[in-house]
């Protein structure tokens, strides 16, 4: 199995792709669908999520964040505390958000499967995209407006190491830099340190953080199943 970490979407993948926006896009996306949603729904962007939520047969709620806080129109944020707070059941819900969501959009252009991966499920992802019988898997790295973000990197690391644990991996070298991420820092000490962990810290959603900091406690892994009014369906 070759293992590829992209820090930054630059399309083109051949095989799987695990998308990773570890704060905390992918993470809420989990938890979502983990809490009883019927499906998850990435919109290209804020009009497109509107649009979609008003053509959907069941109940829909619209989730997402600009600069890490609720967009006016939306029901809810991009908390994954929010998230878990309750049950979901019948529920879509329609998110849009600043990078994770367009980088599972430039995945979807030529990988499949696609599957959102974070530190909570990260040995379930793993296990998924081996499941999956392909023999490349690309771990898609958000970033933050262009820019590496080590927090996603780090996470990536992890689903190195758990592909590895289950199957013998040939890396490449941004798979190499990943995986010794994970010898430096304890998770949540390197989501702190990271740009957009601080970030979040300024925001008070140290408690989103933490929780983003989990691993291996959820084994929801979204999968993408369709696409639909632009949006890219994960359930
Ligand atoms: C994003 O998609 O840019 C992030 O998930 C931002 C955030 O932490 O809300």
């Amino acid at each position: 199995l070759r293992v590829r970490v992209d820090v930054l979407p630059q399309g083109d993948y051949s095989g799987a792709a695990i998308v990773v926006d570890v704060l905390r896009a992918t993470t809420t996306a989990t938890t979502f669908l983990e809490q009883g949603a019927a499906e998850v729904i990435l919109a290209p962007s804020p009009a497109a999520a509107h649009l979609l939520g008003q053509a959907q047969d069941r109940p829909s709620l619209l989730a997402g964040e600009r600069g890490g806080l609720k967009m006016d129109g939306f029901d809810l944020g991009n908390s994954p505390q929010e998230a878990a707070a309750q049950r979901w059941d019948g529920q879509s819900i329609i998110m849009n958000t600043t990078n994770g969501t367009a980088a599972a959009h430039i995945a979807a252009r030529s990988a499949w499967p696609v599957f959102l991966g974070c530190l909570r499920n990260a040995p379930a992802a793993a296990k998924a995209a081996l499941d999956s019988g392909v023999t490349e898997v690309t771990v898609v790295c958000a970033g933050t407006d262009g820019m590496v973000s080590m927090d996603d990197v780090y996470a990536a690391g992890a689903l190195v190491h758990h592909l590895n644990a289950l199957q013998p991996c040939v890396p490449d070298d941004s798979a190499l830099i990943a995986h010794t991420l994970l010898t430096r820092w304890p998770p949540g000490d390197a989501l702190r340190r990271s740009w957009h962990g601080r970030r979040l810290l300024t925001l008070e959603l140290e408690a989103d953080l933490e929780f983003c900091a989990q691993v291996g406690v959820s084994q929801c892994v979204p999968t993408l199943l369709e696409t639909r009014g632009g949006g890219l369906v994960f359930g």
